[in-house]
């Protein structure tokens, strides 16, 4: 039993007093206490160390108490343990050497075995779990199978993906050969996190919103669907879409029980499109945190109006900024928990 399961109430739609809250990358730079190991251990050895990635993940909640935890990851430990190589140089971002640009390079990608390749990841939840000491919930992630492909045959991070897109749209029978392994292996990971004991689980689609309404269909949502089929009889599935406000109508009856929104998307058409019906998640601008405290809580406190405080989870639209001064990510979190009708 979860103490403060507020966050997995919303996720069913329960009546609360007010809604839960989390930041997407609240476990960050933005922290001087992650500054400080992230001096000491490179990105991977972070990820890989369960004591390091258990640690990381709390520290946001002993500072704002959170309604919940997300373990901290990547999304690109998958395709590392698909056998495609993975770096994150600092200053720069992922980098990785040996991109995916033809339907041979297909040969050398493998659907690999969770425990043998992500065992650490899994190793990483207990620990956390034994830290939260079932306080709040904890949140598994996971790229969506589009955004994967995105850093596999792009190399590195970009404005536009047009390298990825252009794959897609050159070699469709290769794109979605290596969707479908990514898809494959993102399912046997998911369920393999929840077996060992996150409370839900979320599917990020960052650059989902690069891709024409018609395009998205074919290269991101048919993946995600899969997804959210094979997960939801396990746990509650969150599909955050960067851009996808096009898709909205189709992701609310796709089974998820929530669904995430950029700032782009105001509440009053997020509810418009989803009908009402389905949990939303978001979106204040991640650059609104650099507007003063009383700022951020009279705009926190108009945005769960407009969302109403049923089905609805507070978070910003995209992750939060490395300069986000601490009192004003406190500002955020407070006025949520403040928050009465
Ligand atoms: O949310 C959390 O607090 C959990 C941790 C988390 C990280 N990455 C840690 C991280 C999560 C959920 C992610 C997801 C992720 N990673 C996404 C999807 C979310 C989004 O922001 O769109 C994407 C696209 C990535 C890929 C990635 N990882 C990029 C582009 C970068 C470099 C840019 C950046 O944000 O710094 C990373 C590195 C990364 N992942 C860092 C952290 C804390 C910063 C680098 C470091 O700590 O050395």
């Amino acid at each position: 039993m979860i103490k403060n399961d507020l966050f997995l109430r919303a996720l069913k739609g329960e009546t609360l007093d007010r809604p839960p809250v989390w930041m997407m990358r609240q476990a960050g730079r933005y922290l001087p206490e992650f500054m400080e190991l992230k001096e000491k251990y490179d990105f991977f050895t972070r990820c890989q160390t369960p004591e390091l990635a258990s640690e990381i993940t709390v520290q946001p909640i002993r500072r704002y108490g959170m309604d919940a935890a997300i373990l901290f990851s990547d999304i690109l430990v998958i395709p590392q343990a698909m056998n495609i190589e993975v770096e994150m140089k600092p200053n720069f971002g992922p980098y990785l050497p040996n991109p995916i640009r033809t339907v041979e390079d297909l040969d050398r990608v493998v659907v690999p075995n969770i425990q043998d390749s992500l065992g650490y990841v899994l190793d990483a939840i207990s620990m956390t779990k034994e830290k939260l000491q079932d306080e709040i919930p904890l949140i598994g992630f996971a790229g969506s199978p589009w955004t994967i492909l995105c850093y596999c045959v792009e190399g590195q991070g970009s404005k536009s993906f047009d390298k990825a897109r252009g794959f897609c749209f050159t070699q469709p029978e290769a794109a979605h050969q290596l969707l479908q392994k990514i898809t494959d292996t993102t399912i046997a990971y998911l369920k393999a996190k929840v077996k060992a004991g996150v409370n839900a689980v979320q599917i990020f689609d960052s650059w989902g919103g690069m891709l024409s309404p018609v395009d998205y269909q074919e290269f991101s949502w048919k993946y995600i669907q899969q997804i959210v089929d094979a997960l939801k009889d396990e746990a509650p599935v969150i599909v955050f879409g960067k851009g996808c406000w096009f898709a909205l109508k189709e992701m609310s009856q796709s089974g998820a029980s929530a669904l995430g929104v950029d700032w782009t998307c105001s509440a009053q058409n997020a509810r418009y499109l989803t009908g009402g019906k389905i949990t939303l998640q978001g979106n204040f601008d991640p650059a609104r945190l650099l507007s003063p405290p009383e700022v951020i809580k009279n705009m926190v406190t108009q945005m769960i109006r407009e969302f109403g405080k049923d089905r609805y989870v507070v978070n910003l639209g995209h992750g939060i900024l490395p300069h986000i001064p601490l009192e004003n990510a406190k500002a955020f979190i407070d006025a949520v928990k403040d928050y009465s009708e």
